[in-house]
């Protein structure tokens, strides 16, 4: 399975991403990769380590240029737009980020606001209102003295999910949001995602948590070795056969009583050779 049927039709879809093929020199990492995202929802973008989720949204938001392929945001090619342009519409939180810089932490989000200030036009009361906001939500407030390179690699993730979501942008791609952050901030970043979407956000996460894949999307890509192989609601992708075929694992797909969506267990490895 490579395109999903729905790419046909960008009627209602905010992201349409139609046949992206991203090559380094003789490496294929993305090959006709095509999915849709409407208004309002949360795609979770899953697959094994190395099988092309980072570079597919760095090809989304055009940080590298697709060597095939269009990305259309609410109908808008990306590629015809500048750099500047697209960060007004789109946030990324990478996987990691270098900063080097020790950057008070208000300032790192405050850079959220850059695309939508002029060349040499400084944040105003609206602009340090909305990044307060984001400080807020991700409960970062109590660093905004502290240095970036001071905080812990929890805590800075937050700030830059701050900085991501001051950006105010339509579509928000998130790059392992979760990764390195205890429970109780997983749920609270997930449900503050949530709340975004529902306010109309359109998003899309890579998750490596399948659990919290299955919670908190709306649906799902299985990317495996730059194709995709899946598509669909939770469901219909997070199956064991699916799971056995991409992740290598033997694993049992069953209702969580308590949450009412699928719940994977994963048993053991599979023998590969
Ligand atoms: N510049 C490059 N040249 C050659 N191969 C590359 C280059 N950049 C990335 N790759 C390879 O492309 C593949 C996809 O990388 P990518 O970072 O998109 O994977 P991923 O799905 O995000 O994995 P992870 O779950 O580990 O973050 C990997 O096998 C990686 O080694
Ligand atoms: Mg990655």
């Amino acid at each position: 399975m490579n395109v999903p049927s729905e790419t046909a039709s960008i009627n209602g879809a905010a992201l349409t991403a139609t046949g992206i093929s991203y090559a380094v020199g003789m490496a294929q990492l993305l090959e006709a990769v095509s999915l849709e995202v409407r208004h309002g929802m949360l795609l979770g973008l899953i697959g094994p380590n190395g099988a092309g989720k980072s570079t597919l949204l760095k090809c989304i938001s055009q940080i590298l240029a697709p060597t095939a392929g269009q990305v259309c945001l609410d109908g808008k090619d990306l590629q015809r737009q500048s750099p500047r342009e697209i960060a007004r519409h789109i946030a990324l939180l990478p996987q990691s980020t270098t900063l080097n810089f020790a950057f008070a932490c208000l300032d790192v989000v405050l850079m959220g606001r850059n695309p939508h200030l002029g060349r040499f036009q400084a944040e105003g009361a609206r602009d340090r209102a909305i990044a307060q906001q984001s400080l807020q939500d991700t409960e970062t407030e109590e660093f905004v003295t502290r240095l970036i390179t001071e905080v812990s690699a929890g805590e800075r993730q937050r700030v830059l999910l701050a900085r991501a979501i001051t950006q105010q942008p339509r579509l928000l791609l998130l790059d392992e949001p979760t990764a390195g952050l205890d429970v109780q901030h997983q749920l609270q970043v997930f449900m503050l995602i949530r709340r975004l979407v529902r306010e109309g956000l359109t998003a899309i996460a890579v998750v490596h948590d399948l659990n919290l894949a299955a919670r908190f999307c709306d649906r799902l890509v299985l990317l495996n070795r730059g194709v995709v192989h899946a598509h669909g609601l939770v469901g219909d992708v997070l199956t064991a056969e699916n799971l056995a075929r991409v992740f290598k694992v033997q694993a049992v797909v069953e209702e969580d009583p308590n949450l009412g969506v699928p719940r994977v267990t994963v048993l053991a490895p599979l023998d590969t050779e």
